[in-house]
């Protein structure tokens, strides 16, 4: 059995889908540092986590990144969103042109040792707040290659083009080559 420690149950139904026999969702508040990358953000969970379980397990940390304002809100993802949401990042890049975007998933897998698994997914930042699926900036977001935003697309189509499909991929793929027999 693995853990994916998390309390966003949105996050683990998206993941779920690739490694579903094998993984259980806990619970388990960790800090999350205010650090300048992702993977330190995840790194710093695993520290706290690894004392605290016997089994193998992962957390997963994203963050929006906007390049018409310089990366914001990236690290303050989660800030952000329970402050000004979507409607406030609306409102910050009305009459911006350039609507680049990237989100950025590490999952930070534990198995007496610490393997990163990132995934990047690009796009554009939406004109319109849009679809009633997913969660976070999923209604603003996206992807490169879809004209619908995370938020109007089933989870399977999320996980197609999305950060934590190409990261929770990568992962499986060590799972995979870890318990092959
Ligand atoms: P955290 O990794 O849970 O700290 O997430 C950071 C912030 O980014 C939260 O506000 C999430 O709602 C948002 N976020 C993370 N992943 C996604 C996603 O796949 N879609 C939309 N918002 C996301």
């Amino acid at each position: 059995m693995i853990y994916f420690v998390t309390g966003n149950k949105n996050k683990y139904e998206e993941i779920k889908r690739y490694l579903s026999e094998k993984i259980e969702m806990k619970s388990i508040p960790y800090p999350e540092i205010q650090a300048d990358k992702i993977e330190d953000v995840a790194l710093h969970g695993i520290e706290f986590l690894k004392e605290k379980l016997n089994e193998n397990f992962f957390v997963e940390d994203s963050g929006l990144f906007i390049k018409a304002l310089k990366g914001f809100p990236g690290v303050f993802s989660s800030y952000v969103f329970k402050t000004i949401g979507n409607e406030g990042i609306k409102k910050l890049m009305k009459g911006i042109k350039d609507r680049e975007a990237e989100f950025i998933s590490v999952i930070a897998f534990y198995d007496g040792k610490i393997n990163i698994f990132k995934g990047v997914c690009r796009g554009k930042i939406s004109e319109e707040i849009k679809g009633r699926g997913g969660f976070g900036y999923d209604p603003i977001f996206i992807p490169y290659g879809s004209r619908k935003t995370f938020a109007e697309m089933s989870i399977e189509e999320k996980n197609e083009y999305s950060h934590r499909g190409k990261a929770v991929r990568k992962l499986k793929e060590y799972l995979d080559e870890k318990f092959r027999d």
